[in-house]
């Protein structure tokens, strides 16, 4: 039995849809805790109601970047996770943090890495004029945004599409994405070598969906 802890900042939508996955799909696995930089998260409310174990790491309460990643470290390593779960957390991590969960922590970001890194992803590709647009999936490594891609989503971009259009239609296919990334992880399917990461079962690692409209 797996432990996953999930990391969040806000809304949460990525976490409940991996605490359903996890139910649903009766995964080898349970979310042992839900951990937030911000005390008024939204995605608290739906852990509580589900009786995960919720815990607040204020970033704010601490002096500087180094204190407030070494108590992340100590509320997480209360549950002992085997894999850490980055689901719209907003902070970012020090080395000595990201060295500390080297291949079992991954993130989702809003775009298909390496392209549009950071911040406003959906209005950059509006900007930039592309075509499609999408979701990664990666494990986290001391540079923002760039560590191993282990899953990507595509959707089209549509004309007339504003941002919150289109953030909408890639955090519907990030919610598909996220929990299927992760029971490979459960299941012991990712290999990373070289910084690439292998799949053992014959599943793509590409999540097409060009019809989400
Ligand atoms: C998601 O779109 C996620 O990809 C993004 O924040 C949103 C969180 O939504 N993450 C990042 O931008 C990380 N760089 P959620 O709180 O509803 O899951």
């Amino acid at each position: 039995m797996k432990k996953l802890v999930i990391l969040i900042s806000g809304r949460g939508s990525n976490m409940e849809a991996i605490v359903r996955a996890c139910a649903s799909q009766r995964w080898p696995a349970s979310v042992a805790a839900v951990i937030s930089n911000r005390p008024d998260a939204a995605g608290l409310t739906f852990a509580t109601t589900h009786s995960i174990a919720t815990v607040v790491v204020d970033h704010m309460q601490f002096d500087g970047r180094d204190a407030f990643n070494s108590a992340l470290i100590r509320a997480l390593d209360t549950y002992e996770p085997d894999l850490v779960v980055l689901a719209g957390f907003m902070r970012i991590l020090t080395p000595a943090f990201v060295k500390r969960y080297s291949n079992r922590m991954m993130n989702v970001h809003p775009s298909l890495l390496p392209s549009f890194t950071g911040l406003n992803t959906h209005q950059r590709a509006l900007d930039r004029g592309v075509t499609v647009h999408g979701a990664t999936v990666h494990f986290v490594t001391a540079e923002l945004d760039y560590g191993p891609i282990i899953a990507q989503g595509i959707v089209p971009v549509l004309s007339g599409d504003t941002a919150d259009v289109l953030a909408a239609r890639v955090l519907r296919l990030e919610h598909e994405l996220y929990p299927r990334v992760i029971r490979w992880f459960i299941e012991d399917q990712l290999r990373v070598c070289n910084n690439r990461v292998e799949l053992a079962v014959t599943k793509t690692r590409l999540l097409f969906r060009l019809d989400a409209i």
